[in-house]
């Protein structure tokens, strides 16, 4: 499964099935109208068609590890409660009292015995069945008859994750994910834990978020810091369910930049990942990349890490997955990048970029998390505290690297534009295949289909 670099190679269906072509899902002509990126009453038959239908990624598993362990998982105008129940299995519920609509739970994650409501004292127990009211003698009977229960909605946990879905009749969810769930099963997250968790709110629809996640054609023009290590002409695969992969080449610089030979400051950096000092290395930075993997195979030898289960692409690069519709992750052995992009409650022109970097850490010279995802050197990834939520705001830099904050200064722009009525909607290149097939799936479910 080496990567290679056949631009044109879109591949559909089985996982390493290569040799099949992607079937035409779009009919080639069509194209799509603007309204998606900001029309409400698109925004609002999406939430019903699309979130309220859909498997959605909720938390790592890791941030429910014990009986009473919980995340709160907002997203558009819900807010839901992933808890660890005392049977050991995980279960979701929405962040409301039956009594008043409360939401019961303010924290982002922590650790309780029992949910009580903030507004009356009512109490719920981790199955989300009312153990208390308060004053019940003040309750006409016929009042206190009704189902007084949190409302529960499905929650399943695959590949280390935790998914919710508001459609109590949706597929199971290894159904859903099969496509990709071998890959996603390689990286072993149910091992990873958080180590750094932020949110910030951007000035763009969702879907900007995700189209300009989904693909790296835009690199020389946003990010021209990044070409003198990634290439950006990589291999597309396409998978049923909107399901989609792209491999990023790092420890190689792209074909736009001019010096293939030289060591430069960004190639000495996945040297330094790779346990390799730049200082003593002798090869060219055409060369770093094959160095990278085999560096990282001797390491994994000698730490018995168990990397036969990857290929050599997946050592070095960053292997992308979208999962429809508001996930992705950018996979490396050592840690995943995993991003969400979740819809405003009332403003399609806003969204929430939800980032959160898993990680395992081995006790070896040098072993850290990829330098590209930007962590600081202060952060703990002992995994022994689960780092704060850090949030910040409209047209605020996320605070997530030089990278990310070019993305946060560019989306408005687009935002501004796809809202005009000059623009006529998108033509995507065979580089933005991606977007292609995550919007023919957003169509399809829009017209009504549920999986
Ligand atoms: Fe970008």
């Amino acid at each position: 499964m080496n990567f290679d670099f056949r631009l044109w190679d879109i591949h559909i269906g089985a996982p390493h099935a290569f040799n099949e072509r992607a079937p035409q899902i779009d009919n080639g002509a069509t194209r799509p109208s603007p309204d998606r990126y900001h029309d409400k009453a698109f925004a609002d038959a999406e939430w019903e068609q699309v979130f309220a239908r859909s498997w959605l990624f909720a938390c790592p598993a890791s941030d429910v590890r014990e009986p009473g362990d919980f995340a709160r998982f907002d997203i558009g105008r819900e807010s839901f409660i992933i808890v660890r129940g005392e049977d050991g299995d995980v279960h979701a519920h929405y962040n409301v009292c039956p009594h008043r609509g409360s939401q019961l739970v303010l924290d982002d994650v922590g650790s309780l015995a029992k949910f009580t409501c903030p507004f009356h004292s009512w109490q719920f127990d981790l199955d989300g069945r009312n153990i208390a009211v308060t004053d019940p003698e003040t309750f006409r009977p016929e009042v206190l008859c009704h189902d007084r229960d949190m409302t529960s909605v499905r929650c399943e946990v695959a590949a280390g994750l935790v998914f919710i879905s508001m459609d109590p009749e949706v597929a199971p969810l290894t159904e859903w994910l099969a496509p990709i769930l071998p890959h996603l099963e390689l990286y072993e997250m149910d091992q990873m834990y958080v180590i750094q968790h932020r949110k910030s709110d951007w000035g763009a629809n969702w879907k900007g978020g995700v189209d300009a996640f989904a693909e790296i054609y835009h690199l020389h023009a946003v990010h021209p810091q990044t070409q003198c290590l990634m290439d950006d002409r990589t291999q597309i695969d396409l998978y049923p369910n909107g399901f989609s992969r792209q491999f990023v080449p790092f420890a190689q610089p792209s074909r736009r930049f001019a010096d293939q030979e030289a060591v430069n400051p960004g190639i000495a950096l996945m040297l330094r990942d790779a346990g390799i000092d730049p200082e003593q290395y002798q090869g060219t930075a055409h060369e770093t990349r094959a160095d990278v993997q085999r560096a990282k195979r001797k390491r994994s030898d000698e730490l018995g890490l168990g990397y036969e289960r990857f290929s050599d692409t997946q050592l070095s690069d960053s292997t992308v997955y979208s999962v429809f519709p508001n996930t992705q992750l950018g996979c490396h052995p050592e840690a995943v990048f995993l991003h969400r992009f979740l819809p405003h409650a009332t403003d399609p022109n806003q969204f929430t970029y939800d980032t959160i970097i898993l990680y395992r850490h081995v006790d070896a010279p040098g072993y850290r998390p990829p330098a590209w995802m930007g962590l600081s050197e202060e952060i703990d990834t002992s995994g022994e505290t689960r780092p704060d939520v850090v949030r910040t705001g409209l047209g605020e830099p996320p605070g997530l690297g030089e990278v990310l904050d070019q993305d946060s200064d560019l989306l408005p722009i687009v935002q501004a534009g796809a809202r005009s009525r000059g623009f006529r909607g998108p033509l995507w290149s065979e580089q933005e295949a991606r977007l292609r097939h995550f919007h023919a799936e957003l169509d399809r479910r829009m017209q009504g289909a549920t999986s």
